[in-house]
């Protein structure tokens, strides 16, 4: 990992290869930018081409750009971890990042995500399975919480003792969701216990806040979701590097790369999940009322 960090957080349903492409093209100031989780299958070898599309072909083919992509998994105590861990370390993918957050019912129904929060053993084995089979850069990105904090110290010890070389902290609880503001003292808590890189997640929007962060924890680095994609200039601002942060230009090359690809109202639907974080008021309201492409790029 390079030195402190500026990381685009994993999105499901945002952070796809497309949209990962655009921002390593125009906004290099991101150290690196997660894939979303990709769900590790409790059956069956987990085929490489699977691995790759979920990276991104020309992500993949472009080793600057691979290097730049941590490759997160989703798994549950049944899963293939040790064949998945085989095959991306045969793909030479070199960073692999294991979700403990997800608060999806569905994802927690199946044992994976932020369930491990509430069960330390079962997620001390399946970080043994990935260990034991991937030799790369190997991290873990938790919650401060399944339902409680109970076992945040429990946890934070497990992912260090199992050979992770790095811990990403978004501080909320599973029940927390998205909602409120995140608990920066468990990231701090974290960076005290531990001698492995901690990285820090949650509600970051400005450069002043990657500074009060860092400040406040003692983080090696940070990660930031939501404030990137409203503001995908964000690293290039905190690095004071001359970038734009106009989103009209991002979304205009991600509309390019997208319709080559896919259909119209597949566009216009990516397009419309991403316009909540990136606009109000009544320019929100003209681009959510998009019919057509062409609409939405006038409105823009
Ligand atoms: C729409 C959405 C999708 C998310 N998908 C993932 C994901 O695939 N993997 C993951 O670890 N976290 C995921 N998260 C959590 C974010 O990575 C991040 O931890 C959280 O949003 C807090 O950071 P922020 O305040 O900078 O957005 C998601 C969050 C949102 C809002």
């Amino acid at each position: 990992m390079t030195d402190d960090p500026i990381i685009f957080a994993p999105l499901e349903g945002i952070t796809d290869p497309l949209f990962r492409e655009v921002i390593l093209e125009l906004y290099p100031e991101w150290s690196y930018v997660y894939t979303d989780f990709f769900r590790i299958p409790p059956e069956g070898r987990v085929p490489k081409a699977r691995l790759i599309s979920h990276m991104g072909e020309s992500i993949y083919k472009n080793q600057h750009l691979r290097d730049k992509s941590p490759f997160q998994v989703l798994a549950s105590p049944t899963s293939q971890t040790a064949q998945c861990g085989e095959v991306l370390e045969e793909l030479q993918i070199p960073w692999v990042d294991l979700n403990v957050g997800c608060p999806s019912k569905k994802v927690n129904a199946h044992h994976g995500g932020a369930w491990l929060m509430s069960e330390p053993k079962e997620l001390e084995k399946i970080l043994y399975s990935l260990r034991n089979n991937y030799s790369g850069l190997l991290s873990v990105k938790i919650r401060s919480g399944f339902k409680d904090d109970s076992n945040f110290n429990e946890i934070i010890k497990i992912v260090e003792g199992e050979g992770a070389d790095l811990l990403t902290v978004h501080p909320r609880t599973k029940t927390q969701m998205y909602l409120g503001l995140s608990d920066w003292s468990y990231i701090a808590r974290a960076k005290k216990q531990l001698t492995i890189p901690v990285i820090g997640n949650g509600d970051i929007h400005t450069p002043e806040d990657v500074d009060r962060m860092k400040r406040e924890t003692g983080c090696d680095g940070v990660m930031i979701g939501r404030g990137g994609v409203a503001n995908p200039g964000l690293a290039a601002l905190q690095r004071n590097i001359k970038n734009s942060n106009d989103s009209s230009i991002f979304l205009t090359s991600f509309i390019k790369k997208m319709e080559i690809k896919h259909a119209e109202e597949v566009c216009l639907k990516r397009l419309k999940s991403i316009t909540h974080y990136l606009f109000d008021g009544e320019k929100k309201s003209l681009l959510l009322r998009s019919k057509t492409l062409s609409d939405y790029r006038s409105f823009l």
